[in-house]
């Protein structure tokens, strides 16, 4: 730590506090900074989670924590729901940062409601309307579990699912899935594989492929929940967020995209030319009202795995994070249904509203019932692929 920051700030709290041994007496840095921690009003140390809290048995299957490593960089990755459990990178002062929301052990990761940490989303991302689309003049009935609607697979999605899992290499994490035909209502025997890596520009590429053996529909996405000030950080309202999206798909009361095209140009969805994601979220619109804040699909400009489609700057660590990726849209959530009560977040942080955000690279919701949407089918004999990337750097 910092000696002027210790001087300043340390050592005046703890003489103010009554647990003044704990402070000092008995040498135990790390539980002091924990019961400064609780206020909440900065991230826990980053850490990864101990494996231990991970490793069990889950329908008949084993579960573990794997981590990746590269020179900038450590992934933790959970097999249960293929989970992103921990990102930890450099800030500002070469301080490690964990820049996603998570808990310590599994557990919690199991709990009812819990809100897709860092998971690997199927077999559709995102939305369909009351659960039910129609194939080739079959109609198929999905699981509802959002009102009306279906989300993100349903209750049976492929985040509850445990993985297969093979770590490659110290930077490659190959997770595989064999979802039966009828899972959760959707046809088709599908094989879905999904690879986890650590690029050497400090990038984490996660790429998706799947093969069916009915026509089905599919749309894979991982809901990584960021806070570039560090997971536990109260706020993303102060992060610049800029998306290269002159569009996006505005929405009904339950989410369901109406079907439109609208221009971001005029509304507070511009975010074209950058600005913080606190900038307009607070103003009277009927699509931040839909939405409760952003959580809305952005049609991409120039989708691209060489030149990003988002970037995301936390002012307080200088984390840049951009967003890469080969997918139509991508779903901004500025975490507005994050309620703060839970208080096991990883180091016991509580997650509080608008704590963080999502950006999951997509197709757009609802386009199995949406003909003018991009086709989100995939027929026998052909490979679904996808592959997004989020490359972490740090400026001032
Ligand atoms: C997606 C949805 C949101 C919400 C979150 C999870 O981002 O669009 O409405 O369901 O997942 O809470």
């Amino acid at each position: 730590m910092n000696k002027v920051l210790f001087k300043n700030l340390i050592v005046p709290v703890c003489a103010a506090i009554p647990f003044l041994y704990a402070c000092m007496g008995n040498s135990n840095h790390k539980n002091s900074m924990d019961s400064l921690n609780t206020k909440q009003d900065a991230a826990p140390a980053a850490r990864i989670p101990d494996s231990a809290n991970f490793s069990t048995q889950v329908d008949g299957k084993t579960v573990k924590l794997y981590v990746l490593k590269n020179n900038n960089m450590e992934l933790a990755v959970t097999n249960y729901g293929g989970r992103i459990v921990s990102l930890i990178t450099d800030g500002k002062n070469g301080k490690p940062v964990d820049v996603v929301l998570g808990y310590d052990k599994l557990d919690s990761y199991r709990k009812p409601k819990e809100p897709y940490f860092g998971a690997l989303i199927g077999r559709y991302g995102n939305r369909i309307a009351k659960g039910k689309f129609t194939l080739d003049g079959k109609q198929y009935t999905l699981q509802i579990n959002d009102g009306q609607n279906s989300l993100h697979g349903g209750f049976d999605g492929f985040f509850s699912k445990v993985w297969d899992a093979k770590q490659v290499d110290a930077k490659t994490l190959e997770l595989t899935y064999h979802s039966k035909d009828g899972e959760a209502g959707y046809p088709g025997d599908l094989d879905v594989k999904v690879v986890y890596s650590l690029t050497a520009d400090n990038g984490v590429k996660i790429e998706y492929t799947a093969t069916t053996l009915k026509p089905t529909v599919i749309n894979l996405t991982n809901h990584a929940y960021f806070n570039l000030s560090g997971a536990g950080s109260p706020t993303i309202l102060d992060h610049l967020l800029t998306i290269n999206a002159q569009r996006f798909t505005p929405v009904d009361t339950t989410l369901i995209p109406t079907g439109q095209l609208q221009p971001v140009a005029g509304t507070p969805f511009d975010f074209t030319k950058g600005k913080t994601i606190g900038a307009d979220i607070g103003k009277t619109d009927d699509q931040l009202k839909n939405g409760k804040g952003y959580d809305h699909n952005f049609v991409l400009d120039a989708p691209s795995l060489t030149s990003p489609s988002v970037t995301v700057k936390s002012p307080e660590t200088g984390i840049v994070m951009q967003v890469f990726t080969d997918q139509p849209g991508i779903q901004f959530y500025s975490g507005n249904f994050l309620t703060g009560k839970d208080k096991d977040g990883k180091g016991g942080a509580a997650y509080p509203y608008r704590s963080a955000f999502c950006l999951e690279t997509q197709h757009f919701p609802n386009s199995p019932n949406t003909p003018s949407f991009p086709s989100t089918e995939l027929k026998p004999g052909q490979t679904y692929h996808s592959v997004s990337i989020y490359k972490f750097s740090t400026e001032k």
